[in-house]
Parts: C-alpha cells; sequence; structure tokens
C-alpha cells in the first residue's frame, strides 16, 4: 500500500531553509511542494532547485498550493507569527529553534496548537543523534546512578564581520539575544533534556569582544537542577580561533562526555559493581563500544565553524514529525518541549540582569 506523502512547504529561504528542504527531499514519506520568503530571489532558487513553486509571502503560499505542514524558518523573532498563521489556516508545522525569542510569543503559539488541534514540532537536531540518545538512555535506565553535575561549554569564535553582516542576528527584537539564545540554545536543550527541570539559575553575561551589537557574545551561568543536581553553561562566540560544543554529564556510576556531537568518554559501573576507586584519568573508555551498539550518524556540528554548513540532521526530527502526523500522536520535541531552553535562557538574562539567582520553575507554564 502506498502512503500520501505528507506535503511541505518552507517558509524562509536563506540559511537554514535549504536545510530543511534536503531533509524533505531525503524522506520517502515527504515531499517539498512550495517554498516562500520575502526577497523572491530566495525563493525561486531553492524553488527551482527542488522543483517547485516560489512565493513572496506565506499568505500567498497557503493560498495557492495544498500543504499539510509548514516549516517555519524565518529569523527568531518571526516564528510564532508565521507559525500562528500556518496553524490556522489549519497546517502542521515545524519551527525552527528557538521556538520563539520570548515565553509569551511561546504561550500564544501553545493556546493556538491546542485550539487548533494541529501538530507543532519545535527543532532541537541534535536530540536524534545517536551520541545523545545513547546518554539519554544510560540515564534514564540509572546506568550512571545519581546524577551529580553536568555541564554545557559552547566556545566558539565569530568575527566582527559575521555580526556586521545581517540586519536580525544579534537584535533582542529579532534573535532574542546574542550567544546564548542564537549558538547555545543546542546545548542548553541537551544539557535539561538528560538532566532534568532546571529549578534555579545564576548567571553573568558581557558583550566582551565584539562591538556594535546589542546583546551577549559571552554567558556563564551555574544551574540548580531540581533534584538537587548541579550544573553549569558556558557559552561564548569569544573564543578565538574556535573550539568545540561539549556536554557531560557525571553520576555516580558513571559519566559521559559528548564532544562535537561525538560520543567522546562513556564509562557505567558494571551490574552489581560498586562505583570504584579510579584515579584522576577515569575509568576505561566504553565510548567505542556504545557507539557500535548505536550506529554512528552524520556529525552535523561543522556548526561550530561554519553556520551554513550543517549536515542531514534535521532528517531524522522532520521524520518523526511526518511520523506523529501519521500516527496522530505528539511529535517528540513539541511545544511545551520547545519552550523549555527558552525558559533556561530567559532566567539566565533575567538573573545577569538583577544580579540574584532566578527561579526558572516560575517561568515554567502553569496547567
Ligand atoms: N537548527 C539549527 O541548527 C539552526 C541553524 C541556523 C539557523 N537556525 C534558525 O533558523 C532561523 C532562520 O535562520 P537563518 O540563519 O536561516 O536566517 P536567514 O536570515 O538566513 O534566513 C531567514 C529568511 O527568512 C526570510 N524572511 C524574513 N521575513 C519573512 C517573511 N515575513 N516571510 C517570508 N520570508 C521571510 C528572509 O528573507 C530570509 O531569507 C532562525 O530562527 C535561526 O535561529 C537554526
Amino acid at each position: 500500500m502506498t502512503v500520501e506523502k505528507l506535503r511541505f512547504g518552507i517558509l524562509g529561504c536563506g540559511v537554514i531553509g535549504p536545510h530543511h528542504a534536503r531533509a524533505i527531499a531525503g524522506l520517502e514519506s515527504a515531499e517539498l511542494v512550495a517554498v516562500a520568503d520575502v526577497i523572491p530571489e530566495l525563493a525561486k532558487k531553492l524553488g527551482s532547485e527542488y522543483e517547485c513553486f516560489p512565493y513572496p509571502s506565506l499568505e500567498e503560499m497557503l493560498s495557492s498550493v495544498d500543504l499539510d505542514a509548514v516549516c517555519v524558518c524565518t529569523p527568531s523573532g518571526m516564528h510564532a507569527e508565521g507559525a500562528i498563521t500556518a496553524l490556522e489556516a489549519g497546517k502542521h508545522v515545524v519551527i525552527e529553534k528557538p521556538v520563539d525569542v520570548t515565553l509569551e510569543a511561546a504561550d500564544r503559539l501553545l493556546e493556538v496548537q491546542r485550539v487548533t488541534g494541529r501538530k507543532v514540532a519545535v527543532v532541537s537536531q541534535h536530540r536524534f543523534d545517536a551520541a545523545t540518545q545513547a546518554v539519554h538512555d544510560a540515564i534514564t535506565s540509572g546506568k550512571f546512578g545519581r546524577l551529580t553535575s553536568g555541564s554545557a561549554e559552547v566556545r566558539w569564535w565569530r568575527s566582527q564581520s559575521y555580526y556586521d553582516s545581517d540586519g536580525w542576528r544579534e537584535t533582542w527584537e529579532l534573535d532574542g539575544g546574542g550567544v546564548l539564545i542564537n549558538q547555545a540554545i543546542h546545548s542548553i536543550d541537551l544539557l535539561q533534556w538528560l538532566m532534568g527541570p532546571v529549578d534555579e539559575v545564576t548567571a553573568y553575561t558581557g558583550l566582551l569582544s565584539h562591538e556594535r551589537i546589542e546583546v551577549e557574545d559571552t554567558a556563564v551561568a551555574i544551574l540548580k537542577f531540581a533534584d538537587g543536581t548541579l550544573g553549569t553553561i558556558v557559552a561564548t562566540t569569544a573564543a578565538y580561533p574556535g573550539l568545540t560544543a561539549t556536554i557531560a554529564v557525571h553520576g555516580d556510576r558513571g559519566s559521559a562526555i559528548i564532544d562535537d556531537d561525538e560520543l567522546r568518554y562513556f564509562h557505567a559501573a558494571g551490574e552489581g559493581q560498586e562505583g570504584e576507586a579510579y584515579g584522576a584519568s577515569g575509568g576505561e573508555n566504553q565510548a567505542e563500544e556504545i557507539m557500535e551498539r548505536y550506529g554512528e550518524v552524520e556529525s552535523a556540528t561543522g556548526a561550530g565553524a561554519d553556520p551554513g554548513s550543517l549536515s542531514m540532521a534535521h532528517r531524522d526530527q522532520i521524520q518523526d514529525f511526518v511520523e506523529a502526523v501519521r500516527e496522530d500522536r505528539v511529535p517528540s520535541i513539541n511545544l511545551e518541549e520547545g519552550r523549555k531552553p527558552l525558559s533556561i535562557i530567559q532566567g539566565i538574562y533575567e538573573s545577569a540582569r538583577v544580579g540574584e539567582p532566578v527561579r526558572i520553575r516560575e517561568l515554567e507554564r502553569q496547567g
């Protein structure tokens, strides 16, 4: 039996829109039928590459072609607006990260999603990486014992010309902040997905090496998770020449380090084995053995050096979204999930602003 393909339109044909196009083209269960951008040449270029119709606006795309779903790939502060228009037209929606730049916008979206009953996924493609899945499984099955600490470190470099090159990035209105919300949100989302809900955050932010931007290029934060586990975030685009993005999680029976999406270190105590008194060099690195079980996936983190060099990491998430629509289930990363890293980031900004700890739980959506 042939199942009809889910018909997609893409809104926004800049850097990330073409990655959605490639991801959709790589799926048997989906097809790209239209693209839209306010810059007609960008829509035409992407449209001709994928043999689909280009439109100058979301409204024209929606009224001209029969779509099941829309990928929202516009600047971050325009996500809710585009997604709400698509939902109200009866479409399912994939929204690029962040869900939007304010919690109020995220909550407006949640309300419209509830009323329309359509499916919404928020992109956090690295949750689907084999290394992330392996560490998540180890934690949820108790292999690392009681979690004790975790960290997310993004030590990247962006030149001044990067910041000078575009109008919407690094503005509060359309980017919602700097390195935290634009670059480090992936690592922050993974840290909270692996470690659990964050209760409280204390943070500092600074604009330390760039000029003429409104927002931070460096941030550090201390986290207290709901179960008492402790964590840190270091995020910067001012670490020349640009290093890797690392997530480390530690428990009293195991630890893991993911470095640029690859599992660099993994060790879990064996069944019935006490946590041993290893030296400072740690126990045997079981990463290779674990990854043989999970299978290697194409790494997507060229992003550290070049935001245009993303791979097909979006494909797995869009596939999950297509299956969610087909099976009438919630996508793995729904709006509530997409809101979580945003509430942590908003808490970090607030803590840096007021100079006090901020309770994230209070920023969480009630009910
Ligand atoms: N998941 C990831 O790894 C990843 C990577 C890069 C960007 N992103 C996210 O994707 C989003 C877009 O980023 P980008 O780098 O592609 O930006 P971009 O500026 O390159 O592309 C955005 C496009 O949207 C178009 N646009 C703006 N307003 C529009 C409107 N009203 N209707 C139609 N088109 C409109 C612009 O003309 C532009 O071509 C951002 O939210 C960003 O955070 C995610």
